[in-house]
């Protein structure tokens, strides 16, 4: 044994070589290597341990010690360089598979013009679901087909009531076995409101879109068109709530943050009291906003004791508001369209003019 061995020396020169050589390693392969060279079997560090036999006995003690010692921080240090290199392999990995999201979408309408586009209606659906969305309404739909009774007489319309005329539409045969009240194609989306109080325990908030039908055919009517719906039940649902609600939805929807909004006593049988909207604008150039002129735009009111009795809710202790509207109209106001039939028309010219880009869904954050 040397004096350098008996003070130790060797071991410190393994130290420091080991260092340099875990700091030069710069993959994993080469880390292994410097592994197995200390502490392999036939290992630098693993051959100094089998020799401690050889050492002096008085000299053993000190010379275990100090290679347990070494033993010690030679394994850290390795276990230290193998973190570095699996992080910066995993960076490495990160930055060679990266995806870059950012790039621009494929030029709209994909392929060129004409390879298709979101047809208006539907994308003020699109619009309404994400506004409502946001303000925690989830969307319900029932069937185009109705009972008598859902599309009238839950909501407080009884035979011969007066709005049974303003809904003219078209009956389908009574089928065989019912209590012979002929089916109607519905001419709202409030069946939708019955359903789901029957369906489902309050508290509910949910909005309708979806299809209805009158008899009625001009530049602003079709005999299909589109609504929709909101209904919100609870404990505590005040007129205020409604309001609120209502002009939130319609700055958001028109873009216009400061767009006057009037609500206008008016009668539905299914509501009590019942509230007209009226948007301003002006009448002369069509532009909302300004301009000192009202115009109609949907029908609500807080839901009528007697339709939340046909739901077997008891008035006493749910309330709520609902409101109706025409997609349509919307949709022609918020674009300036003047007429209502090209909705319908398959023109590929108008479609290409006013279909919205597949992908680009509405977003909140841009203001939809
Ligand atoms: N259902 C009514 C209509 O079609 C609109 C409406 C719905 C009014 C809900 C008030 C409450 O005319």
């Amino acid at each position: 044994m040397t004096d350098s061995m008996a003070a130790g020396g060797d071991l410190a020169a393994l130290q420091a070589e080991t260092e340099a050589q875990l700091a030069a390693a710069a993959d994993m392969r080469a880390w292994d290597a410097v592994r197995v060279g200390v502490l392999g079997r036939s290992g630098s560090l693993t051959g100094l341990l089998k020799g401690l036999g050889q050492v002096p006995a008085e000299q053993r003690k000190d010379r275990g010690a100090a290679l347990n010692r070494l033993k010690g921080a030679l394994e850290a240090a390795i276990e230290a360089r193998r973190v570095v290199l699996e992080e910066a392999a995993l960076d490495a990995r990160l930055r060679a598979e990266r995806l870059d999201v950012t790039l621009p979408p494929r030029p709209f309408p994909p392929g060129g013009p004409g390879d298709g586009g979101i047809h208006p209606i539907s994308r003020t659906i699109e619009e309404l679901t994400a506004l409502f969305g946001a303000m925690g309404f989830a969307v319900a739909e029932g069937p185009d087909i109705e009972g008598d009774w859902y599309n009238f007489g839950a909501l407080n319309i009884p035979d011969h009531h007066p709005a049974r005329q303003d809904h003219d539409t078209f009956y389908v045969p009574a089928p065989p076995g019912g209590d012979g009240r002929r089916p109607v194609l519905r001419t709202h989306t409030s069946p939708v409101q019955i359903r789901t109080m029957i369906g489902q325990e309050p508290p509910i908030r949910v909005i309708v879109p979806g299809r209805t039908w009158r008899a009625d055919h001009d530049a602003t009517h079709s005999p299909m068109f589109h609504q929709v719906e909101g209904l919100v039940i609870d404990r505590d649902i005040t007129l205020g709530h409604l309001k609120g609600c209502l002009i939130d939805f319609l700055r958001a929807f028109f873009g216009i943050s400061d767009l006057p909004v009037r609500f206008r006593a008016s009668y539905f049988p299914f509501t009590e009291p019942s509230m007209e909207v009226d948007i301003g604008w002006n009448r002369k150039t069509g532009e909302l906003g300004k301009g000192g002129d009202w115009l109609e735009i949907l029908g609500s009111g807080m839901v009528h004791p007697k339709v939340l009795a046909n739901c077997g809710l008891d008035p006493r202790v749910w309330q709520g508001f609902a409101f109706g509207m025409g997609i349509e109209r919307i949709t022609m106001l918020k674009h300036g369209m003047a007429d209502l039939r090209p909705f319908y028309e398959a023109d590929v010219r108008w479609l290409r003019h006013y279909a919205a880009d597949p992908l680009s869904p509405p977003s909140l954050a841009e203001g939809v």
